[in-house]
């Protein structure tokens, strides 16, 4: 497999949340004026991944993308596409993905709250959602991703035998986001250990929770 030398691509300054508004979906926002990433109806693949076909694999909040690079480079007849609100990491990502001429891996700015219209029902084989920002204190919440509306989203575009991953270092995120999967219904899900886990590349995040000795969850949804 292909090494990257990231060092060639010096990390920007990036800050450890967006603007909040960004957290929710843009149509309940009144007015235009704050920044807000494009929310798409449709997307042409052929501008997008060499092979000019649909995205494979999904990663939701992608952060700086180490995941979502290295997984690309195990699967080049494939195409990953991850979701990131932070522009910063978007651009950085960007970087990597040019001055290494990857060409079936992209980064979107993109707000995953408003909803996965531009992707094909049916055509995606793993969806990644890792490490989500946590929104601890009760105030907060209503900023976490993880929705019936979303998972309704992630169902619909999942092929009949996708999987869905899921990671969190934070045992409430972990009963939230289980809570939220039996009220939608439609999943099955698994708690997975470490030996039974099969992807070989890890994200940002989860080599800093190895690194560091904090015990993360691991889980893998499938369509019921
Ligand atoms: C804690 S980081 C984890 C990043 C990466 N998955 C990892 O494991 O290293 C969570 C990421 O999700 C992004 N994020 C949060 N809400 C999002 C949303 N609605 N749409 C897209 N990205 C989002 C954040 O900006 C942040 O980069």
């Amino acid at each position: 497999m292909k090494k990257i030398n990231y060092i060639k691509y010096p990390l920007p300054r990036i800050r450890h949340h967006a603007n909040p508004v960004l957290y929710f979906p843009k149509k309940q926002h009144k007015g235009n004026n704050f920044i807000y990433p494009p929310v798409y109806d449709s997307l042409n693949w052929e501008d997008v991944y060499a092979n000019g076909m649909h995205p494979d694999m999904l990663d939701i909040g992608c952060g700086l993308g180490r995941f979502l690079i290295e997984i690309s480079l195990l699967n080049e007849d494939k195409n990953i596409l991850g979701f990131e609100l932070r522009h910063h990491a978007v651009e950085w990502i960007e970087k990597v993905i040019a001055g290494e001429n990857l060409t079936n891996v992209k980064a979107l700015w993109y707000s995953a709250v408003n909803g996965l219209h531009f992707i094909k029902t049916g055509t995606i084989e793993k969806v990644f959602y890792f490490f989500p920002d946590p929104w601890v204190k009760k105030k907060h919440h209503k900023r976490r991703a993880f929705s019936a509306e979303l998972l309704g989203e992630i169902h619909r575009v999942m092929k009949p035998d996708g999987e869905f991953y899921l990671m969190t270092d934070v045992p409430e995120v972990d009963e939230f986001q289980q809570e939220t999967l039996n009220d939608f219904g439609k999943f099955s899900y698994k708690y997975i250990s470490d030996n039974e886990w099969i992807l070989p590349v890890q994200t940002n995040h989860e080599e800093f929770c190895m690194r560091k000795n904090i015990p993360f969850i691991r889980m893998i949804c499938r369509k019921k």
